[in-house]
């Protein structure tokens, strides 16, 4: 078969993918990454787990590595993240609490001030509505600061840090769960009315592809309405069904994805140009997949655009398709 057409040559935005420096070492990975991509997200190595010790020491060498990587290929750096209630490193656990706002917004500033001028965008919170999508987490940042205010010191500080970056706010399950999406829109909504520098919205897009036709483009049609640049920041589509609907064979599976993918995609296209940041897919390769990495894995799941071997799968030609059409 032809080879797969260079997604970020038909693509009039760019296109990500994340990566870890182990991959760097994988002279296929590097070859699809060059091919397609024009933008590189680290999937962990510049989130605190991977930066902040224990005892509060802060290490580089891998981000450090990423953002070169970046640098000698031209690529666009985007980090994620700053603040994310699932990592709350065991040293903020032991700090006193007057200690706490000091090395908090330290730490943003560390982390964002290092990349300033390299990082085009920042997830600066992420996932900050609750999992049923009825208000927001409480998370130890939310006990610290308060359940907006934890957000608002974020970004604020990430603004100091960085005033050319465009700072996100990040979630998942936003088109799944209308519910989550609208609850997010309502928290963009607040923040920018308080005068808070939210930049741009992110969209993960782990999609279910059980979930009706539709969802996903109207989330995409209130999400525009502010104006701000969206970024689908984690594109991934797992075969996995939950069996909401009646279980399906492979095929039907593998309809539901390319459709649900297609419709994603389509209504990335819809958006104004100024509003399209970048479309990023949370791996390269099937088996680059955190899915593949999961406890639930079968060994069998394909939900990203290229196979093990780096061959195009039908999520591929969806991708291309609508962006071919838009
Ligand atoms: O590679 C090291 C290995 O050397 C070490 O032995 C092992 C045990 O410490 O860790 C391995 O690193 C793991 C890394 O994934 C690579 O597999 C980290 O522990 C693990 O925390 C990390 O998980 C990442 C996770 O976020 C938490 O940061 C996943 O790769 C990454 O795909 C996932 O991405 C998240 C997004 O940030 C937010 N949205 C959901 C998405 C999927 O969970």
């Amino acid at each position: 078969a032809a080879a797969a057409t260079p997604l970020k040559s038909i693509a009039p935005f760019p296109i990500g993918t994340c990566a870890m420096t182990g991959h760097f070492d994988d002279r296929a990975w590097v070859d699809l990454c060059l091919t397609h991509c024009s933008q590189i997200t680290p999937e962990w190595e510049m989130k605190m787990e991977y930066i902040l010790s224990e005892t509060g020491d802060y290490r580089w060498d891998a981000p450090d590595r990423i953002a070169d990587f970046c640098t000698t290929h031209g690529l666009r750096l985007y980090g994620t993240t700053l603040v994310w209630y699932s990592q709350d490193s065991a040293y903020f656990r032991s700090l006193p609490r007057e200690r706490f706002g000091a090395e908090y917004d330290r730490y943003i500033q560390t982390v964002a001030g290092r990349y300033r001028g390299r990082a085009t965008g920042w997830d600066v919170v992420n996932e900050a509505v609750a999992e049923d999508g009825n208000g927001l987490r409480t998370c130890m940042w939310s006990e610290a600061f308060g359940q907006d205010g934890y957000i608002i010191r974020a970004f604020e500080q990430a603004k100091l840090a960085d005033p050319d970056a465009v700072l996100f706010l990040n979630d998942y399950n936003l088109e799944n769960l209308p519910t989550k999406g609208a609850t997010f829109l309502r928290l963009v909504e607040r923040l920018l009315k308080a005068g808070v520098p939210v930049g741009g919205i992110g969209t993960q897009s782990h999609l279910d592809i059980e979930i009706p036709a539709g969802q996903t483009a109207a989330f995409f049609r209130q999400a525009a309405q502010f104006g701000l640049p969206i970024h689908v920041s984690e594109l991934d589509a797992s075969l996995r069904s939950e069996g909401r609907i009646d279980l399906r064979s492979p095929r039907q599976r593998l309809e539901q994805q390319t459709a649900r993918v297609a419709e994603l995609t389509e209504a990335f296209m819809d958006l104004p140009q100024t509003q399209r940041f970048a479309f990023t897919v949370w791996g390269l390769r099937d088996t680059d997949s955190w899915l593949r990495r999961d406890a639930r894995d079968d060994g069998k799941d394909s939900p990203l655009l290229f196979n093990a071997a780096g061959r195009p799968n039908p999520m591929f030609t969806a991708v291309a398709d609508a962006i071919r059409a838009g």
